[in-house]
């Protein structure tokens, strides 16, 4: 998972050689996370939007094109997904939902239905 965030982090660096800001927030959506990454970079141009989650695609000079098919691999891993919104000139949000660890919500329902301490 850490290497499906760096993928997506690195690439908004790169799109940023003019500068800008890398946001990255997380917050909790029904039983998933979902973490969003912001660049203030180039953008994506429309007509390739389709492809940039294909493996090998790429428009930089010395890019592989393997950063995001990997991100895509390993969130399909972790029964989550990746999107993404992007605007040529404004710049772009990945977004990644993972569900949660049932084991994590099972947790959360014991202390949800724990009783207070009575005092006598
Ligand atoms: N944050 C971004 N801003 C602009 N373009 C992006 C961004 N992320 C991905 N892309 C586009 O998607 C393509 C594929 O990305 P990736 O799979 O990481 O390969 P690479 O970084 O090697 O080119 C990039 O070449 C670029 O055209
Ligand atoms: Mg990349």
């Amino acid at each position: 998972m850490k290497q499906a965030l760096l993928n997506v982090v690195i690439n908004g660096i790169q799109s940023m050689s003019q500068g800008g800001q890398l946001t990255i927030s997380a917050h909790r959506e029904e039983n998933s996370v979902v973490a969003e990454i912001s660049d203030q970079g180039l953008g994506i141009a429309q007509d390739v939007q389709h492809k940039v989650f294909e493996l090998y695609f790429t428009t930089k000079k010395e890019g592989n094109g393997i950063g995001l098919a990997q991100t895509y691999q390993i969130l399909q891993w972790h029964y989550g997904s990746v999107e993404f919104q992007s605007a040529e000139g404004v710049g772009t949000t990945f977004r990644f939902r993972v569900p949660l660890a049932a084991s994590s919500l099972d947790a959360e329902a014991d202390t949800a239905t724990q009783t207070s301490p009575v005092i006598s």
